[in-house]
């Protein structure tokens, strides 16, 4: 019931006590945003780009990644950059991992932003993993892991010490805890909805705040509204449609991710968890359990360890 009730809480925010406005100048910050040619990721890129820092655009399509690319350009004057980025293919994230460390040595803020909601639960990643997870999960985990080395130095030579991973959850993980036996293909997984199996894609993690924290990784998992993007794509339009109605504009869905990644007072919400806007939140009591945290990364670990 208290799930229940705090998604419901979320759905409806009070006015942000945060404004783009607040964010300060973030000239000589290297920062990549995945997902972002489109939806929150895209609007997070523009105002990252407007205050100065060098933004990656981690993104599957070249295409579409070079149309956002150009459309930033014109609403910023700023210059993004393509990394090409398929979290769907462990062998694409390790590429893109390297590719990003040939060329900077620095990574000041990680927007895991990209995600997929609702596909066909027959849709798998190319490894074989249920596509929501896999991309969800999976696909950031590892791209995380291959950029810790690279954020750790960051954080050594940061004035504050830091940097940051910003991991886009949602509400939806209130409502459907992890079910490790449906991460791959299984009789369990096929049992799932996808509406269980996305919420499980969106678990909010601990883990990396725990493990990393004392090494100047600022970790937060955060929900960023309900925001009107390309998100819903696989649902039948006339859901889609009733759906919109009640739904927030990419601005203010960019808010609260843009808060945890950029505002100098949240380098002290390693762990914490942020709601719409830009507030810190509940999350299910099981995603805070260490022993989960634990589970769930030695699982992904063990996933990553021959790629
Ligand atoms: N919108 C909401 O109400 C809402 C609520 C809670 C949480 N979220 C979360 O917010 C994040 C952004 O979603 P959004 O609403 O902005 O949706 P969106 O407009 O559909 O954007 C999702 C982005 O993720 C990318 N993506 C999907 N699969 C990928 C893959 N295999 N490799 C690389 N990129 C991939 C998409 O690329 P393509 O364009 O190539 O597909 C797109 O750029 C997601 O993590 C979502 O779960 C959204």
């Amino acid at each position: 019931m208290g799930n229940y009730l705090s998604l419901l809480g979320q759905s409806f925010p009070s006015k942000s006590a945060f404004l783009v406005d607040d964010i300060p100048d973030l000239t000589g910050k290297v920062i990549i945003v995945t997902g972002a040619n489109t939806g929150i990721g895209k609007e997070t890129a523009k105002t990252l780009l407007a205050h100065g820092a060098k933004v990656y655009v981690a993104a599957r399509s070249q295409e579409k990644a070079e149309v956002a690319i150009k459309d930033l350009k014109d609403s910023t004057g700023g210059e993004a950059l393509f990394l090409k980025l398929d979290l769907g293919d462990l062998k694409s994230v390790k590429a893109a991992a390297e590719e990003y460390i040939s060329k900077e040595t620095k990574l000041d803020v990680l927007f895991n932003s990209a995600g997929v909601m609702f596909p066909p639960t027959d849709w798998l990643t190319a490894d074989g993993y249920d596509l929501q997870f896999g991309t969800n999960v999976l696909g950031h985990f590892y791209f995380t892991k291959l950029l810790l080395p690279t954020l750790i130095a960051t954080a050594k030579s940061a004035p504050d010490g830091k940097a940051r991973v910003i991991t886009t959850s949602s509400s939806a993980h209130m409502l459907c805890g992890l079910n490790f036996s449906a991460f791959k293909d299984s009789p369990a997984r096929k049992k799932m909805s996808a509406s269980a199996l996305y919420g499980q894609s969106k678990t909010a993690t601990f883990e990396l705040a725990r493990r990393y924290g004392s090494e100047g990784i600022v970790s937060i998992p955060l929900n960023p509204g309900n925001i009107k993007t390309d998100l819903a794509r696989h649902m039948p339009s006339f859901q889609r449609s009733i759906l919109n109605l009640f739904l927030y504009d990419v601005e203010h869905g960019a808010l609260t991710q843009l808060y945890a990644g950029t505002a100098p007072e949240a380098v002290g919400l390693n762990g914490k968890y942020l709601v719409p806007w830009a507030r810190v939140g509940p999350t299910r009591n099981d995603a805070r359990d260490p022993k989960t945290g634990v589970a769930l990364w030695e699982w992904l670990e063990e996933q990553v360890k021959d790629i």
